[in-house]
């Protein structure tokens, strides 16, 4: 058969692809670039070392930012109002670029290498199957031959491979919108996780004593400038990335309710995804009226449990997108925050469509209701709850 391959260059889907070449089949390898740095280095080499057919590596970091994280930032995407999404919302555009070539090379089958026991595997299934159609063949090694480690290590050496990252204590996922890191020490939910497992932030007791200052630009609720200089949202993320995590901001640690039914202890490095999601939302405060507020939180739950759970298919994500993306609209403004010793703190907010005036709330001479009009409205706003605790006894 002809396979393609969603090949990261790590040790599973290396030892599926010599799996896959042992078996006999034609295995065409994809790496779809979405900021994850290290990995990218060597892998092409790699991939035809391990007797690969031919190789792609799309870039997919400006797509990535502009099409996806872009979205995720306007519906302040926090899975359990912690996980800023970085890897469910990288799947399905991987999964979209590896059926977009499989249909190129008339390929017979895709293969993953994910496991039987994580979110990833629904995540790409359901986008190969979108595009490709319910019975195309899906085949997942690591699901199905429950491929362990000392398997996978054993499938390369044998084909002559000294396996990569072996000495690696966690399993790693990362991209431009977060880092994620799992297993070994981190199992244990009561235990700290240790200084190796963090790569983007320093520890905050480490950071430097001088505060950073951040002035973020929005338009259109996405952001457009980092201290008055406009640049591409890929390059604000990965530069915030750098500059925030330097100052000890930006790591995760939760308890994690999986799709598949687990809970899981994750462990995440985020800088610029949670301060752009931070100003966002604090901008949207300034912007919205209080019922667009409430209800564009509803929307942004719905929207990241979607996302998560593996539903980048599902009809009603576009529905809630263009809704985020009409409230978006009056989006724009600019956020300064503080970032100090791994704390983040918004210190000051403007936009043009900010309803806040100043005149208004002025104590010594803005605007006043009258006492007749003060008196009336709030006799008018507690009816309800006046009646019914009188109805029910609890008040004279
Ligand atoms: N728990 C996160 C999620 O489900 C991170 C998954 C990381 N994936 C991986 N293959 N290491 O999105």
């Amino acid at each position: 058969m002809r396979v393609v391959l969603a090949y990261s260059g790590g040790l599973d889907t290396s030892a599926i692809l010599a799996l896959l070449r042992e078996q006999g089949h034609e295995v065409i390898t994809v790496t779809v670039s979405v900021g994850q740095e290290e990995e990218l280095r060597g892998v092409e080499e790699k991939a035809y070392k391990l007797g690969a057919y031919k190789h792609y590596t799309i870039d997919a970091v400006e797509e990535f930012a502009n099409n996806y994280i872009s979205m995720a930032i306007k519906a302040n995407g926090l899975y359990e109002d912690r996980y800023p999404l970085g890897t469910a919302l990288a799947r399905p555009l991987i999964a979209e670029k590896v059926a977009e070539i499989a249909k190129r090379e008339g390929a017979d089958a895709v293969a993953h290498g994910c496991t039987a026991k994580g979110n990833d595997q629904v995540r790409f299934d359901t986008v190969l199957r979108y595009h490709l159609g319910d019975d195309f063949k899906i085949i997942a090694p690591v699901r199905e031959l429950k491929l362990t480690r000392e398997k996978a290590v054993e499938i390369l050496r044998r084909n002559g491979f000294e396996p990569p990252g072996l000495h690696k204590t966690y399993s790693i996922d990362e991209n431009l919108w977060s880092r994620s890191i799992e297993g070994g020490p981190i199992d244990d939910p009561l235990a700290e996780p240790p200084e190796d497992a963090f790569a983007w932030t320093v520890a905050p007791e480490k950071a430097p004593n001088q505060p950073l200052y951040l002035e973020i630009g929005f338009e259109k609720g996405v952001p457009v400038s980092v201290n008055g200089e406009r640049m591409s949202l890929a390059k604000i993320v990965s530069m915030l990335n750098k500059l925030v995590g330097a100052h000890g901001y930006g790591r995760i640690d939760h308890i994690e309710n999986r799709v598949v039914g687990l809970k899981s202890r994750e462990v995440y490095e985020a800088p610029a995804a949670l301060t752009l999601i931070e100003a966002h939302r604090d901008l949207e405060k300034a912007v919205y009226t209080p019922r667009e507020l409430r209800f564009k939180r509803l929307l942004d739950q719905e929207w990241s449990d979607l996302v998560y759970q593996g539903l980048w298919i599902e009809p009603l994500r576009l529905v809630i997108e263009k809704a985020v993306d009409e409230l978006n609209r009056w989006v724009s403004g600019v956020v300064k925050m503080k970032v100090y010793k791994g704390s983040l703190q918004v210190v000051g907010r403007w936009s043009p469509y900010s309803s806040y005036s100043r005149e208004v709330i002025d104590y010594n001479k803005g605007w006043y209701p009258s006492d007749e009009e003060a008196r009336g409205f709030i006799t008018i706003w507690s009816l309800h709850s006046l009646a019914a605790a009188k109805a029910r006894g609890l008040r004279g």
